[in-house]
Parts: structure tokens; sequence; C-alpha cells
């Protein structure tokens, strides 16, 4: 039921997208990693999975923990029916290549919003020395041995400067990636290899330099607090006229956020490791351009679009990342918001309130925003597919329940429950 204040402090669980690229990375040690604030969450089982398949042996502590030992391999194939369930899947083609030389990989599922190109992830495969055919999306990787390279992105891409480090940190010297992407978790993924026996530096920069080690006997890592999970609590704070202190952030991760947020009208108060939100006025329209780190992240774009359906004026989102990342508008107009969408722009009209309608989930950052329209809305909407946000949010719907959200979960997911 829409219409409650959050209030309240929440803690934000660990990133699923350095999770889902460190646990296919621990494919290049040949000893124990064992990785720190895992949150656990769909895309996690799926890649974990993946992991035991390969002949990985993958042990969960504690929930958030996970020891992997890759010593003992199978093979360097994966069947379509696993590498669907997601799309950081795509990850096994840079690990098992850096790890055999050799790497057979259906294509990724995940999140669709229109085209998504691996053409980078190609191209920096190809500059370390692997021949790469691709047959109806199976992308098959193969080299005597990888050389070192200078790769040039064209376009800034997470998943490919993460793949070709993945490919480079065992091929024998130095690989350049210029306009690589400078995003938290890429950095993390970065520190991750490090802690493992990597020789990576500049992760964070345009420039990231990989010298190649001949071995990585393995260690402990932390993963850090996920940005967007972060940024979604945070939005559903300022949408309810809340009163939120998101605990485990890195606040200089969320700054984009943040001073969106306070364009809007919200308090943002920053700590060492956690923010304050509240809002009491009105909401204030905004523009908002997607943009790479350090701009605003186009995984909240569909949270502060269900943001400003009610904010007085006329607000403008450009979404510059994805071509096709607003088919979930027809959901929030479902609950009587006004947005047209010409393109990549979508312009909304607050309105002065939404209400209960049935909506439906159609992708993992679209069924974010759909809950906080839902928190904000009179009467009871109820919501479809919500698997996708399983996908990728850890107990989404109880950490708003604690901060007095009034939320149900129908149909039943005992696992996620008893963890809580
Ligand atoms: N692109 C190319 N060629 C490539 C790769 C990308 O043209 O070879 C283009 C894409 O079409 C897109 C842009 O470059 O226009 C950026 O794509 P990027 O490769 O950065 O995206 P990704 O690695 O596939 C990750 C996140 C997404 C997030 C984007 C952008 C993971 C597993 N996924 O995707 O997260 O939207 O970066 O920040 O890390 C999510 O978590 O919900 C999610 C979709």
């Amino acid at each position: 039921m829409g219409g409650k204040r959050l209030c309240g402090s929440v803690s934000v669980s660990g990133a699923k997208n350095a999770a889902v690229a460190a646990i296919p990375a621990a494919l290049l040690v040949e000893g124990v990693c064992r990785i720190e604030n895992v949150p656990d969450i769909k895309d996690v089982d799926a890649i974990v999975d993946i992991m035991k398949y390969l002949g990985a042996k993958v042990k969960r502590i504690n929930g958030c923990i996970l020891e992997i030992n890759c010593e003992k391999i199978n093979g360097f194939s994966v069947p379509y029916e696993m590498t669907k369930k997601m799309r950081a899947s795509y990850y096994l083609a840079g690990a098992l290549l850096g790890r055999f030389n050799h790497a057979q990989v259906p294509p990724p599922g995940g999140c669709c919003f229109g085209n998504r190109p691996i053409d980078m992830h190609i191209k920096g495969f190809e500059a370390l020395g692997a021949k790469v055919s691709i047959d109806k999306g199976t992308i098959e990787a193969h080299a005597v041995s990888l050389k070192p390279a200078q790769v040039f992105l064209d376009v800034v891409s997470v998943g490919a400067t993460i793949n070709i480090m993945l490919a480079a940190v065992r091929a024998n010297g130095l690989t350049v990636i210029e306009n690589a992407a400078k995003e938290p978790h890429v950095v993390d993924v970065a520190n991750f290899l490090n802690a493992m026996g990597a020789n990576v530096r500049g992760a964070g920069t345009d420039t990231v330099k990989i010298k190649g080690v001949e071995k990585m006997a393995g260690g402990t890592y932390t993963l850090i607090p996920d940005q967007i999970e972060a940024g979604t609590f945070m939005i559903a704070a300022a949408a309810t006229r809340g009163d939120v202190l998101v605990k485990n952030v890195i606040p200089k991760h969320l700054e984009s956020i943040s001073a969106k947020l306070a364009e809007m009208n919200a308090v943002v108060e920053e700590y060492d490791d956690s923010i304050r939100v509240t809002r009491e006025g009105i909401l204030h329209k905004a523009n908002v351009k997607t943009m790479p780190y350090p701009g605003f992240p186009t995984d909240l774009q569909p949270q502060t679009v269900a943001l400003l359906s009610l904010a007085q004026g006329t607000s403008i989102i450009t979404e510059s990342v994805w071509d096709n990342r607003f088919q979930y508008v027809d959901e929030l107009r479902g609950l009587g918001a006004q947005i047209s969408v010409d393109g990549k722009v979508a312009v909304v009209e607050g309105v002065e309130k939404l209400s209960g309608a049935n909506v439906k989930a159609t992708d993992l950052r679209a069924g974010a925003g759909l809950v906080i329209a839902a928190l904000m809305a009179e009467g009871i909407p109820q919501m479809h597919d919500i698997y996708h946000i399983d996908r990728g949010y850890e107990g989404l719907e109880l950490k708003l329940k604690s901060l007095g959200a009034q939320i149900v979960r129908k149909g039943d997911d005992k696992k996620r429950r008893q963890l809580m």
C-alpha cells in the first residue's frame, strides 16, 4: 500500500555488478578466493551455479562470504541454459581465456534495453592475440598464448573494460586499456584481482594498465557496497517525504545522486559511511542525463523518473547510455504518471497523485522504479514479475518494510525470507 513515509535506517548490501565479475574472475586463481560482502541475489546464485558446473568448489559462509577454489576446472565451455540467466555470464569469456587460452561462452541474458553489443570485448580479446568467432551468439576465443596489447575502447564500456582486464591479468607483458570505464565496480574488480595476486593499475581513470603475472595464488577481498541499491533507497526516501539513514555506503560514489536530490528539494547529509535523506517541502522538477561514472547512473534512471512523476513542473530525462531504456514508462502511466517518450528522451509532467493499479516489472531497475512509484501511490498497487528485482536487490521488500513500507510478497520465496 502506498503513501507511507519511509523512516529509519537501512544497510546496503555488497555491489551486485562487482560480485558478478569477481566470482568468475576467481577462475584465474589457482588458490582459494575468499570474497566478503557478496549480496544474496539471484544473479549471484546463477553465476555460482556456472562456477560449480565448471568444477569450482564454492562454499557460502554466513550468507555473504564466498570461498571459491578453482584449482581443478573441468573445461572451458558452458551451456546456454546457464549463461542466458544473466548478463554478466560474458565475464566467463575473459576469465576462461585468461586462464586456459580458450573459452566457449553462449550468449548472455539479463535485462533487455535493445541492442547490447559486445564488439569492444571482442576487439580486446583479438588485440590480446586471440582468434575469436561468434556463431549464433556463442563466443569462441582461443590463443596459443596471449600477448600484451594496447586497446582503445571506442565506447566507454564497463563490461569490456572488466573482460579485457580478466583476459590480460595473466598474459605475458603490459596491456593498456584506454578510454576505460571508471565505475566503482570496475575499480573494485581491479582491487579484487590485485588482492588475488594480479598487477592492475589505474582503474578508476581513463587508462588501466595490466602487467601480466604468471600465477595468482588467492586471498581475501571485501566487495564495496552497492551504489545503485544505495541510490534506490535515497530516491525512495525523497519520494515518500521520508527520513532515511542509508548505511554502509561510500558517499563519494553517490555524489551525482546526492546533488540531483538536493536540486529536487530533498535534504542530503553525508557522513563517513552513511547518507541521510529527508524531504519535507514540495518536490522540484529536474533535468537528468545519464552518463558513465562519475555522471548520473543509468541504473537509477527508472527510479528517478518515478520520483519526478510527482514533482512540480516538467522534467526532462535523457538516457545516453542505453538505446531503449524507457520500456517501463507504460507501467508508470498505468499509475497515473504523465510521461511522453521520444527515443532517448522522456518528458515528465508532474502530477498531483499516483494511484493503485496492476503493474509489471519489465526489468531489474524498472522494477525498482515501479516499487518507488507504488510507495508514492494511493491505494494498493500490485506488482508482477518481481523475479527481475530478486536478480539484483537483496531482500528489497524486507528492507523497505523495516522502514515502514506496507508490502506483501505473494507467492513464496521462503529461502530469502528465512535469510533476513
Ligand atoms: N557497448 C558497445 N559495445 C560493447 C559494449 C558496450 O557499443 O562492446 C555500448 C552499449 O551498447 C551501451 C554502452 O556501451 O550503450 C555501455 O555499455 P556497458 O558495456 O558499459 O554495459 P554493460 O557492461 O553491459 C553494465 C552493468 C549495467 C549498466 C551498464 C552501464 C553489469 C553486469 N551490468 O552493463 O547494469 O547499466 O554497465 O553502467 O555490470 C543493472 O545492474 O541493472 C545493469 C543493467
